[in-house]
């Protein structure tokens, strides 16, 4: 079972993916930490980030085990994890890794920009998760405040949009929803209400 959910910055994917794969008891892939694996890993090593055969070398020694979310959040990552990831070659080696993952019995939830379109396309549930650019701005300022960050309101909005024009306007695997996903707008839902939303979903597709 493949539970394939995909969406913009900031949208909500991540709770309600690991929400899922703790109730399924699923196994769960944030495919935005491999790509940002791959840009730390570059920084750290002074590489640049606008080569691609030296990107794609690091894309291929990433290890799917040893992602931590919290050493690769920084913003800067980010930053320079959605430029790398406009790389055909780069996409290639990870979503290689990606698919293997997904294939780990009983089940697997990934959850990223690609996934209903590219990397598991037979997925039989898939998710589009989204939120205005005004309320995934005021969800990630709330948690940089909450966590003793200066943040300014406008910037991470500026930063929100420009990231969401980068990840739907590359050639390559841009950012939409799977012709077959269910949108989730969560803009005025409760981490509950769209957990409840998605668990319909899967729970039909589960239905022998
Ligand atoms: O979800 P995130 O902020 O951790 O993702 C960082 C960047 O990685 C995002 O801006 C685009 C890229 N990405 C991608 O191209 N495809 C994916 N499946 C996941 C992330």
């Amino acid at each position: 079972m493949i539970i394939a959910i995909d969406g913009p910055a900031a949208a909500g994917k991540g709770t309600l993916s690991r929400r899922l794969a703790a109730h399924y008891g699923f196994h769960h892939l944030d495919t935005g930490l491999t790509y940002r694996a791959v840009a730390r890993a570059l920084i750290e090593a002074g590489q640049p980030l606008d080569d691609e055969r030296t990107a794609e070398g690091f894309a291929e020694a990433v290890d799917l085990a040893g992602l931590d979310r919290s050493v690769l959040s920084a913003h800067a990552i980010g930053e320079a994890a959605s430029r790398i990831a406009v790389m055909p070659a780069v996409r290639q080696a990870l979503v290689r890794a990606q698919r293997r993952f997904a294939e780990t019995p009983p089940g697997a939830v990934l959850d990223g920009r690609d996934i209903g379109t590219v990397v598991c396309p037979q997925a039989p549930v898939k998710l589009y998760v989204t939120a205005s650019a005004e309320v995934r701005a005021r969800r990630r300022f709330d948690e940089m405040t909450a966590t003793g960050q200066t943040a300014d309101f406008l910037e991470v909005l500026a930063d929100i949009r420009k990231r969401d024009q980068r990840d739907m306007e590359r050639a390559d695997s841009p950012l939409r929803p799977a012709p077959d996903a269910h949108l989730i707008d969560t803009s005025e839902m409760s981490i509950e209400a769209a957990f409840l939303a998605a668990k319909t979903f899967v729970d039909a597709a589960l239905k022998p």
